[in-house]
C-alpha cells in the first residue's frame, strides 16, 4: 500500500477512534494510479466556534488553527469542567497560564477530538486572533520566598529544610499544593451547604458554624500522596506528576468544629445511618473535590474537622480560608480547602482527584493503568525521611562521625514506634532517638509525624570508606515498615513513594 493510501486510511482510522472527526472525501490517485480517497478537512468560521462555548452541550476549543469538539473529554479532563472556561475560543491563553498542559501527551489526547480547522478567512497572518483573558491567579496571595517552589501558577511549593526540622511547621513554611488559583472569598458571607442522601439541604454561614458548635483542636501532619516522588523517579523509573522531594509534608494545630457534629445537626442520623450514606464528598470553590468513607467522617476518634484556624491564626488563604476539611491520618488530597459543599452519597466522589490522580498500581501497569479497579488512597502508609545531615571531620580530614535528623510518619493514627538508621547502606542498623513532642500534640490518636535524631561514629566496621550511605526506615505501631527499594513499589503516578530514604556522605578528605 502506498504512503498516500496509508496516510488516508490511518486518518480515517483516527476519525473512527475519536468518533467525531468529520472528514469530507473526494477521489484522487496515488503514484501507482490507483483510485484512493483523499481526505479534506472540514473548516469552521470563528463565529460558529464561539457558539460552542462553556454553556453549549457540545463545547469546542481551538488550538493553533485546529478545532476540537471536547464534549467527551470534559469528564476525563484532569481539571474537570474548568476546561469549559476556554470553550468557544482558543486554549492557548489558558495553557500559557496552566503551563502543565504544554506537553506532547496532552497534545496527543486533544488530537483525538479534532473536528477540523478554522476557516482561512478568519485568520490574521495565518493565526487565530487571541482574545485577552482574565488571569485567574491575579489575586493569589504573596508567598514566603523560603518555600521551594515547584510551579508558581498554580502554586505548588515544598517546606524547606528549616520548616521540616520543626515539629509544628510555621504557617508561612507549610507546603502548598494548589491545583488551581486561590479563590478570593469574603469570609463573612461564605456559606457551606450540606446535602443528605434524601436530597435535603442545610446551609451554614462560617459565623454560624463558629458560634453554634463546640470548638476542637487537632494537631495533624498533612502529607501529599506525591511526597518524595522524585526519589521514586530517581530510584526506579520516570513518574507522572510534580517531582516533590521530601517537603510535601508539614504539621499544624488546626482548630474548628467536628464534621460529625455538623452532619448530625444537618439531619444525618449518625446512630442509624441510611444504607446509601457511604461516602462524604467535599467540593471546593475553585473546582476541586474529593471524598472520604463515612466511617472516617463519623468516627468519634477520627477527629475530622471543619477548620477555621491554623496554628492559632485565621486559616491563611493558601491553606483554605475561610474553611477547609482536615482529615487526620488520611492523604492530604482529601483535606479539601475553600470548602463550599458537603454531600453524603452512596458512591465515592466522581472527581478526577478521587477517581484517578491519587491511586497506585502494580509496577508493570504503566501505559494504561486500570483506574477503575485501583482503590483511591485514603490512610497513608509508613514513611520517613532524612532532613538534615552533619558530618564531623577528624584531624586527618576524614569524616569521623555523623549526625542526622528527620521525620517519620504513618497514616490512620498509627504511632511511629521506632526509626532505624544505617550508615553503611543497610548492613548495620542503629535505633534513632525519637524526640518527645507530646506536649505539642492534641487529638484522639497519633496523627503527627515524629522527629528523630541519630549520631554515630564512622566507619561502621573500622575500615575507612570514601562514602557513607546513610539510610533510614521507620516502623509504626502495627509493625508496618518501609520497603527497601523503589522498584518494588513503583507506580507510574509516583504516589506513596515510601522506600527507605538515603543520603550519601563523602568521607575521605
Ligand atoms: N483543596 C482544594 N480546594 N484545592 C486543591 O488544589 N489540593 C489538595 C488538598 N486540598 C487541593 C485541596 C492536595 S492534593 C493537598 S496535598 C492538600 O490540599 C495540600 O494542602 P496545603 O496546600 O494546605 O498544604
Amino acid at each position: 500500500m502506498s504512503w498516500a493510501a496509508l496516510a488516508s486510511r490511518s486518518a480515517l482510522a483516527v476519525g473512527f477512534a475519536a468518533g467525531s472527526l468529520q472528514l469530507l472525501s473526494d477521489d484522487s490517485y496515488d503514484n501507482k494510479h490507483i483510485k484512493v480517497k483523499k481526505a479534506k478537512i472540514k473548516t469552521f468560521r470563528l463565529a460558529e466556534v464561539k457558539q460552542h462555548d462553556g454553556s453549549s452541550k457540545n463545547p469546542w476549543v481551538i488550538r493553533g488553527t485546529s478545532v476540537y469538539d471536547i464534549t467527551d473529554w470534559v469528564q476525563a479532563h484532569p481539571g474537570g469542567e474548568v476546561i469549559l472556561t476556554a470553550a468557544g475560543g482558543s486554549l492557548e491563553p489558558y495553557w500559557d497560564i496552566f503551563t502543565i498542559h504544554k506537553r506532547q501527551d496532552v497534545y496527543d489526547i486533544l488530537e483525538q477530538y479534532k473536528i477540523g480547522e478554522i476557516d482561512g478567512a478568519d485568520l490574521k497572518d495565518g493565526r487565530v486572533p487571541q482574545d485577552a483573558i482574565v488571569d485567574p491567579f491575579q489575586n493569589d496571595p504573596e508567598r514566603d520566598v523560603r518555600l521551594r517552589t515547584l510551579t508558581p501558577r498554580p502554586r505548588n511549593a515544598e517546606t524547606p529544610e528549616a520548616g521540616l526540622r520543626e515539629f509544628i511547621t510555621p504557617n508561612e513554611l507549610f507546603y502548598v499544593r494548589n491545583h488551581f488559583w486561590v479563590p478570593a472569598v469574603d469570609g463573612a458571607e461564605h456559606k457551606l451547604t450540606i446535602e443528605l442522601t434524601d436530597g435535603s439541604e442545610r446551609t451554614y454561614t462560617v459565623k454560624e458554624l463558629k458560634e453554634r458548635f463546640q470548638k476542637h483542636k487537632v494537631t495533624t501532619t498533612l502529607q501529599c500522596a506525591g511526597n518524595r516522588r522524585k526519589s521514586m523517579t530517581d530510584g526506579a523509573a520516570p513518574t507522572n506528576g510534580l517531582q516533590w522531594k521530601a517537603g510535601a509534608i508539614s504539621t499544624a494545630e488546626w482548630e474548628g468544629v467536628k464534621l460529625v457534629d455538623v452532619l448530625a445537626d444537618a439531619g444525618l442520623d449518625i446512630k442509624k445511618l441510611p444504607a446509601d450514606a457511604q461516602h462524604v464528598h467535599f467540593s471546593a470553590m475553585e473546582a476541586y473535590g474529593a471524598s472520604i468513607p463515612i466511617r472516617k467522617a463519623i468516627d468519634p476518634w477520627g477527629d475530622v474537622l471543619l477548620a477555621f484556624e491554623m496554628n492559632g491564626a485565621e486559616l491563611p488563604r493558601d491553606h483554605g480560608y475561610p474553611v477547609r476539611v482536615i482529615v487526620p491520618g488520611t492523604v492530604a488530597a482529601r483535606s479539601v480547602k475553600w470548602l463550599s459543599q458537603i454531600t453524603i452519597s452512596e458512591d465515592e466522589s466522581p472527581t478526577q482527584w478521587q477517581q484517578r490522580d491519587y491511586k497506585s498500581f502494580c509496577p508493570s501497569e504503566v501505559k494504561n493503568p486500570n483506574w477503575q479497579k485501583a482503590r483511591s488512597i485514603q490512610e497513608m502508609p509508613v514513611t520517613s525521611a532524612i532532613t538534615h545531615v552533619e558530618p564531623t571531620t577528624g584531624s586527618n580530614g576524614d569524616v569521623q562521625s555523623i549526625s542526622a535528623e528527620g521525620y517519620a510518619y504513618s497514616g490512620g493514627g498509627r504511632e511511629i514506634i521506632r526509626v532505624d538508621v544505617s550508615a553503611d547502606g543497610g548492613k548495620t542498623w542503629h535505633e534513632a532517638e525519637l524526640l518527645d513532642d507530646e506536649a505539642q500534640m492534641s487529638g484522639s490518636r497519633a496523627w503527627c509525624w515524629k522527629r528523630w535524631k541519630y549520631e554515630g561514629q564512622l566507619p561502621e566496621d573500622g575500615k575507612p570508606v570514601s562514602e557513607a550511605v546513610l539510610v533510614v526506615k521507620a516502623t509504626d505501631e502495627a509493625y508496618n515498615t518501609q520497603p527497601q527499594t523503589y522498584e518494588s513499589i513503583f507506580n507510574a503516578r509516583g504516589n506513596l513513594a515510601t522506600a527507605w530514604d538515603s543520603a550519601k556522605v563523602p568521607c575521605s578528605g
